[in-house]
């Protein structure tokens, strides 16, 4: 895993509130903390307020992937004019003032390298980023290869523009524990990058060690998702942003008191008032300034990426000849083309994942009937059976719609990067990416609401190993993210 390496810094904080305390920042050698058992995550409330309409309105419908332009399929000949997207390689990040351009790739260190420095965040640090040049201005986005095939499905930035200072702000409260009840818990508590912005846990362990009964979904790529949770409650990334802080057994604060708390931080006040105007710490902006920085983390370009980006050349230009004719003909999309090549060689899939590639996406085995498009998911909601045996199970999203057929149903999770994510399913049920392919193997678990979609598969021990490789191929670098440098 990519990730900054610097130390956590010791923040103290005189204020009565919920942030009393030494910041307990989460350094790149925080450990998972334990399982525990108490049942509660599905009662962590999406608050569905008018201003949250306006802000989800465009994501209440969920974005449906289109299947033919999002798909990661290599089969469409336009694919070779796919303008390459830089490979997120995991070098130190430049100093973010170099070059302040209003287009950018997400996954570029520099959006999340935080404030240029060392230690706390001083006022006078913040001062003078917030007078930076451009540092406002409304980001035009790119997403990296890969990801790139499903930029029409970006939601949320007509409502909640991107600006390098929005991101930055909102990194810091990603990773301040400061606004929760205890002092301890932030967000980064369940998603933190070392774990694959997800957590180690079966469930997600909040304040005082309480947990909940649903596994930490990942806090990546969301710029390609509209509803949230894995019962789609939250319309939109800004909405779910609220929840937790608010939710007893996560960040047990209020919203009135982790804004209390940030307001007894003036090098915070002087960015929400830079950023949103004077007398703007309020929870909308907390939640714009959090989904803000929750979109600039995306993965980055996989062995699968490259192999499906070249794959339109081999198909077209087939023999020596045809290369030979392309380069006279057209010498850019020929220097494009070796390119590619160069890249999809020195980062390859084995034969293993090439054949689980194969099986994934086959008419029969069909993984991406569901796990479909640039993030391998097709945002909707189905039943696998995953819990189903219980006798009093998790609905699901029929908890959110109230219409029984919706019973046991959970939204397709991405398949991106998740090796790193274990354990699986909204549950945490399961530990490995093997037990997740024999689920699906026997059929999921029958119940009267199971996905007609799942079926007895009939797979070899080789075609079970191979699908877990496929799954691994699509694993793509993280940005690098500062997670130590918070305000004082
Ligand atoms: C105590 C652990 C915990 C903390 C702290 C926490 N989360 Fe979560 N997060 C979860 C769990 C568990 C879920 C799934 C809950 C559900 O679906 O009902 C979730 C869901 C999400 C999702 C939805 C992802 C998806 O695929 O739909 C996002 C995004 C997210 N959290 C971001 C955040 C942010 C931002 C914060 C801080 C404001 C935060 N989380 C704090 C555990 C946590
Ligand atoms: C009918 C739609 C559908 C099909 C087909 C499908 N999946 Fe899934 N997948 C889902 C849903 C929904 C979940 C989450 C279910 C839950 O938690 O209850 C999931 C979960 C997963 C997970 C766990 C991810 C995580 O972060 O927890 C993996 C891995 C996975 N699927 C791989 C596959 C593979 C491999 C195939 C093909 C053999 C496949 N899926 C076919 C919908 C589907």
């Amino acid at each position: 895993m990519i990730l900054n390496g610097k130390t956590a810094v010791l923040l103290s904080c005189a204020l009565a509130c919920g942030c009393a305390r030494p910041a307990q920042t989460p350094s790149s050698t925080t450990q998972p903390e334990s399982p525990a058992t108490v049942a509660v995550g599905a009662t962590e409330t999406a608050q569905t307020e008018p201003a949250a309409e306006a802000a989800g309105a465009a994501a209440t419908e969920p974005a449906a992937p289109d299947a033919t332009a999002a798909t990661p399929e290599p089969t469409t000949p336009a694919a070779p004019a796919e303008s390459p997207a830089p490979a997120i390689e995991p070098a130190a990040a430049e100093p973010v003032a170099a070059s302040l351009s209003t287009e950018v790739t997400l996954g570029d260190p520099a959006l999340t390298a935080g404030i240029p420095g060392d230690g706390p965040l001083t006022v006078e640090q913040v001062q003078a980023w917030l007078a930076t040049p451009g540092i406002h201005d409304p980001l035009t986005v790119a997403l990296p290869l890969g990801l790139s095939l499903g930029e029409r499905q970006i939601v949320g930035l007509d409502e909640n523009p991107m600006t390098r200072a929005k991101i930055e702000l909102g990194r810091q409260i990603y990773f301040d524990g400061r606004i929760s009840g205890d002092g301890t818990i932030s967000c980064a508590s369940c998603h933190h990058p070392d774990t694959g912005y997800a957590a180690a846990t079966q469930f997600g362990v909040g304040v005082r060690g309480q947990t909940g009964n649903r596994n930490s979904p990942v806090s990546y790529n969301r710029i390609l998702s509209g509803p949230q949770f894995w019962d789609g409650r939250a319309p939109s990334l800004e909405e779910q942003a609220k929840g937790p802080i608010a939710n007893p057994i996560e960040m047990s604060s209020t919203h009135e008191a982790c804004i209390e708390c940030i307001k007894g931080h003036p090098a915070y006040v002087a960015q929400f008032e830079a950023i949103f105007g004077p007398d703007s710490v309020n929870i909308d902006n907390v939640a714009m300034a959090i989904a803000s920085f929750e979109r600039t983390i995306v993965t980055g370009p996989s062995a699968y990426d490259y192999r499906a980006a070249l794959q339109p050349f081999l198909d077209q230009f087939a023999t020596e000849e045809d290369l030979a004719d392309l380069k006279a003909d057209d010498p850019d999309l020929y220097a494009r083309y070796e390119q590619l090549k160069a890249e999809a060689e020195a980062n390859p899939m084995s034969e293993s994942a090439i054949r689980g590639q194969a099986l994934f996406f086959n008419q029969e085995v069909n993984c991406t009937a569901c796990h479909v498009g640039a993030n391998f998911s097709d945002e909707k909601f189905h039943n696998l059976g995953v819990g189903m045996e219980a006798a009093e199970p998790d609905t699901g999203r029929a908890a959110v719609t109230g219409d029984d057929k919706d019973t046991g149903a959970f939204k397709t999770p991405t398949i991106r990067n998740v090796e790193f994510t274990a354990p699986y399913m909204h549950d945490g049920s399961q530990k490995t990416l093997e037990e997740v392919v024999e689920w699906y193997a026997k059929g999921g678990h029958p119940n009267p609401h199971l996905d007609e979609k799942i079926k007895k598969l009939n797979l070899s021990d080789q075609d079970k190993a191979d699908l877990v490789a496929f799954m691994k191929a699509c694993n793509g670098a993280f940005p690098i993210v500062e997670h130590a440098r918070l305000p004082e």
